[in-house]
């Protein structure tokens, strides 16, 4: 199986994908409903807050700490990064030995942290299966005399050994009575659930809109997996879809698997209170905002700007103001079919 770069480009460039794109006036808006939901194109102001000096780094994914800081892995080498965003000082705080990269990150308790790990050949985009584990980050281990805790100051753990699963991605804790952890499966087109204290897993969900495009030669299905309210939301990379589904306190489906919005190649999911959700479209160079009712708005970046090129992950600050962007620096799909940069985080002021 192979991610191929050169038809991935394409399918960023796809009709499809542009035809979706935000400001359209095909719908007459005094046939729709009112709207709950004000989604005008967002004043926004962009700044990078840390970049990496080579072409090459890949961020993958990012959390934001309790303390505002971030925490974000990388996929061309496994190591998980700190990174301070008052300073924009960056450092390592582990590297994963006998895996190449580093995949999705959620904190699954107080200061613990899920992270996907395995191989992945970013050349080839090829995932090896069977080699994926979830690992556990865990900075809750300060020294007894102390009341500090320092980034040095953590254990790194297996959660479980994943020998089944082909190409698990993104992660999400379940609910906090669960001790569940959702991974998604980018190309069995599954969702596994977690036990993170006995390291069992099984499925949790499968439907086709999991599975990567049957015309698609990427075979990159659910990318990301996130939990609100009653339902499990997800992305679907290579399908351009944006999903959900209603799920038990177990995480078995007990409604339909809806489509939210589509038409554009999504990556990780960030949703807010309200059910609103921004998106990265790795290779679109944006990041859009998606209304519960599926109502689309770029907020930054966009097909042919240099702002953004390939975000790979969004995640909101806790006052919910500021979206930090980590991105791959356009590796997939570079901007205008050439431009590249080493991968950044960047900042998003809502206004
Ligand atoms: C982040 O940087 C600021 C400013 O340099 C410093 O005051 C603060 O202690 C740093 N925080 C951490 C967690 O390192
Ligand atoms: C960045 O953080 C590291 C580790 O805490 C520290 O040694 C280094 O001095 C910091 N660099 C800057 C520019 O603040
Ligand atoms: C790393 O791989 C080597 C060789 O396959 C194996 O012997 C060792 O147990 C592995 N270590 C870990 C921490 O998985
Ligand atoms: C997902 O469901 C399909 C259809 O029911 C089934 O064929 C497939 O084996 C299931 N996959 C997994 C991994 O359970
Ligand atoms: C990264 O690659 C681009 C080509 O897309 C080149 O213009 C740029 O100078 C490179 N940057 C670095 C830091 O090597």
């Amino acid at each position: 199986m192979r991610f191929s770069s050169t038809c991935l480009a394409g399918l960023a460039f796809s009709p499809l994908a542009l035809a979706f794109w935000p400001a359209s006036d095909v719908y007459n808006t005094a046939q729709l409903p009112e709207q709950p939901y004000n989604n005008d194109q967002p004043n926004t102001k962009l700044e990078t807050v840390f970049q990496f000096p080579n072409n090459g780094s890949w961020i993958h994914n990012l959390v934001v700490r309790s303390d505002g800081n971030l925490l974000f892995t990388r996929l061309d080498t496994p190591e998980v990064w700190h990174l301070n965003t008052t300073s924009g000082n960056a450092t390592v705080v582990h590297s994963f030995s006998n895996v190449t990269s580093c995949f999705g990150i959620s904190e699954i308790a107080d200061d613990v942290f899920g992270i996907v790990v395995g191989n992945f050949s970013p050349t080839t985009y090829t995932p090896t299966a069977g080699s994926f584990s979830v690992q556990k980050l865990d900075f809750n281990t300060k020294k007894a005399d102390s009341e500090e805790r320092t980034l040095e100051e953590h254990t790194v753990s297996e959660i479980a050994a994943m020998p089944e699963a082909l190409a698990p991605n993104g992660i999400a804790s379940f609910s906090p009575e669960s001790n569940l952890a959702l991974v998604a499966d980018s190309v069995k087109g599954v969702v596994w659930k977690v036990d993170i204290e006995t390291g069992d897993y099984s499925v949790a969900l499968n439907d086709t809109t999991m599975l990567p495009a049957s015309n698609s030669p990427l075979p990159l299905g659910i990318n990301a997996v996130t939990v609100h309210g009653e339902h499990v939301y997800y992305t679907s990379t290579s399908r351009m879809e944006y999903c959900r589904v209603k799920v038990d306190k177990d995480a078995n489906p007990v409604g339909d698997f809806e489509i939210i919005a589509s038409g554009f190649l999504p990556d990780n999911v960030e949703l807010t209170q309200d059910g609103t959700a921004y998106i990265p479209t790795d290779p679109q160079n944006g990041v859009v905002r998606i209304t519960p009712l599926g109502q689309i708005a770029l907020v930054a970046g966009g097909q042919v700007s240099f702002d953004l090129a390939g975000p790979t992950s969004a995640r909101l600050s806790k006052d919910r103001k500021t979206l930090y962007v980590g991105t791959s620096g356009g590796q997939i799909a570079p901007v205008l079919g050439s431009f590249k940069e080493p991968a950044k985080i960047a900042k998003i002021t809502l206004q």
